[in-house]
């Protein structure tokens, strides 16, 4: 038999990709609002009593070759992906409540939409958490590792990872840290090669905060880990390094949900229309154990440098400085605890136009912060995932698209313009999939020699095209 490989335009040869047999653990650093909601919501989502609205694992389709040829499948029945029904869950808190009660305190969700799923929730209950109060000062630890160094700590965690492999049957593991934010911190010497890190590990450096040594025990133990708070956890060299080295997939770091992913949304509009900017005041109330922890200075600190990155390169002030150069930028969390996680957040932006007349924009977002957040940890375990199997390996830029300051390699500027972000995500799975890249210039269409894809017949007869599209839009 003769295989003729048709080569579509500039398509690569498609990834190895293993099957995703079997069951996914998902293991979570930190199991208060944002872990009891997304388990939650994937448990009655397997009873069918809930829709993971939010995922693009779940909802999202995907492109596929030229636009004539109405070929865009559900992502999920494109690349392959864990389904919601082998997902098993894990975690550690320094609380020892089970995600049922977890999810109550949250009160995210209500006591009567959780209830078909009390008995799941409750059986899940964190193990006790490698924790250190000068990184979390607003919290006081009911249940804590203890090991005479931190390497200790990670040994610990790495044997319950394999513990709960066994005992929940998952054949694979990812790790999502949806611990509380820790205070800010620079990186350091101990941080540079893995190394120093495995020294200073040894020898009690002050300088590496828990979330560290969680991501430290994933990565050796072959566990893909994302970052869904601010702090540096795998975003150092040292973790990079191990990363590579083992053929893990790491990304972060904090989830872009509410404000952030307004921002990066209005910003890169502002750029693309040349409309300048004079000032951006941000201010949120929430009332959550997240605002809690954000109400300490030194956490606040670590989320403020985050949340004010991101205008700063969606607006390439460098350059664009007659533009952006000069505008006011401020950011405020307060904590208001009546408002629970129903989080509110005010974005006054002051802009200017043709000759400097001054225009004003107002967001008032109620959001719920978990509810934004829980179908991002669906899709960065689904997706760490498939990384993963297609032996994918360090920092996983194509899912910039979720976080808030995304990790990059450091002579790389991060993506944050959401829009691009999809982009680049969505032609990662096309390039995993061994599907044409899409760079929507049209040219293809239009100048056929001058496109970087495959060049497309032209239409004929007109007519007869034009009705075919305008089915085709309507069904
Ligand atoms: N909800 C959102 O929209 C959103 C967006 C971006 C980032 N985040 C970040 O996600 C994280 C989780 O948010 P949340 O609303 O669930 O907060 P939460 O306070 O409800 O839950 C965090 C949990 O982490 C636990 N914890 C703290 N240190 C720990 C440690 N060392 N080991 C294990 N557990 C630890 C706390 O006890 C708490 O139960 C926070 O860092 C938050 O800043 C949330």
């Amino acid at each position: 038999m003769r295989v003729i490989v048709v080569r579509r335009g500039n398509a690569m040869t498609r990834r190895t990709i293993a099957p995703a047999k079997g069951r996914l653990g998902i293991l979570l650093p930190g199991m208060g609002a944002v872990s009891s909601t997304f388990i939650a919501g994937v448990e009655l989502a397997k009873k069918g009593l809930a829709r993971p609205v939010g995922s693009l694992t779940q909802f999202q389709t995907i492109r596929l070759g030229k636009r004539y040829e109405d070929r865009a499948p559900l992502i999920k029945d494109f690349v392959p992906l864990a389904g919601l029904g082998d997902l098993v869950f894990g975690g550690w808190d320094i609380f020892e409540d089970s995600m049922w009660d977890a999810a109550l305190k949250a009160g995210v969700l209500g006591e009567h939409q959780l209830a078909p799923v009390k008995d799941e929730l409750d059986a899940i209950v964190p193990m006790p958490a490698v924790f250190d109060q000068a990184w979390v000062r607003n919290l006081k630890p009911l249940q804590a590792k203890k090991g005479a160094t931190k390497l200790a700590l990670a040994e610990q965690l790495i044997k319950d990872i394999e513990v709960f492999k066994k005992t929940s049957g998952a054949d694979r593991v990812v790790m999502i840290w949806c611990g509380s934010t820790e205070v800010s911190l620079e990186p350091s010497a101990v941080h540079e090669t893995i190394e120093a890190f495995e020294k200073g590990l040894k020898t009690n450096s002050p300088d590496i905060p828990p979330s560290m040594i969680y991501a430290y025990a994933a990565i050796r133990a072959g566990v893909p880990y994302a970052n869904g708070a601010p702090n540096l956890s795998a975003d150092i060299p040292a973790l990079v390094e191990l990363a590579e080295k083992n053929g893990v997939p790491i990304a972060g770091k904090d989830f872009k949900t509410g404000q952030t992913m307004m921002k990066t949304v209005i910003a890169p509009a502002l750029k693309a229309r040349m409309l300048g900017l004079k000032g951006w005041y941000s201010t949120n109330i929430l009332g959550n154990r997240d605002g809690e922890v954000l109400d300490d200075p030194g956490s606040f600190k670590t989320k403020e440098k985050s949340k004010m990155s991101v205008l700063d390169a969606c607006l390439d002030t460098k350059r664009y400085p007659e533009l952006y150069g000069d505008y006011f930028h401020k950011v405020r969390i307060d904590y208001y605890p009546p408002r629970g996680d129903a989080k509110e957040g005010w974005d006054n932006i002051d802009i200017a136009g043709w000759c400097d007349m001054p225009m004003q924009i107002k967001i008032n977002f109620l959001c719920r912060d978990s509810i934004l957040a829980a179908p991002i940890v669906l899709d960065l375990a689904l997706f760490l995932d498939l990384a993963k199997r297609a032996k994918l390996k360090g920092i996983q830029e194509w899912l910039s698209f979720y976080f808030k300051c995304p990790q990059a390699r450091p002579d790389l500027a991060p993506e944050h313009d959401l829009f691009i972000q999809h982009m680049k995500f969505a032609n990662t799975l096309r390039i995993l999939m061994g599907e044409e890249v899409i760079d929507h210039s049209g040219l293809d269409y239009y100048e056929p020699e001058m496109g970087t894809s495959a060049p497309a017949p032209a239409p004929k007869p007109y007519l007869k095209e034009k009705k075919k599209l305008s089915a085709r839009v309507r069904a």
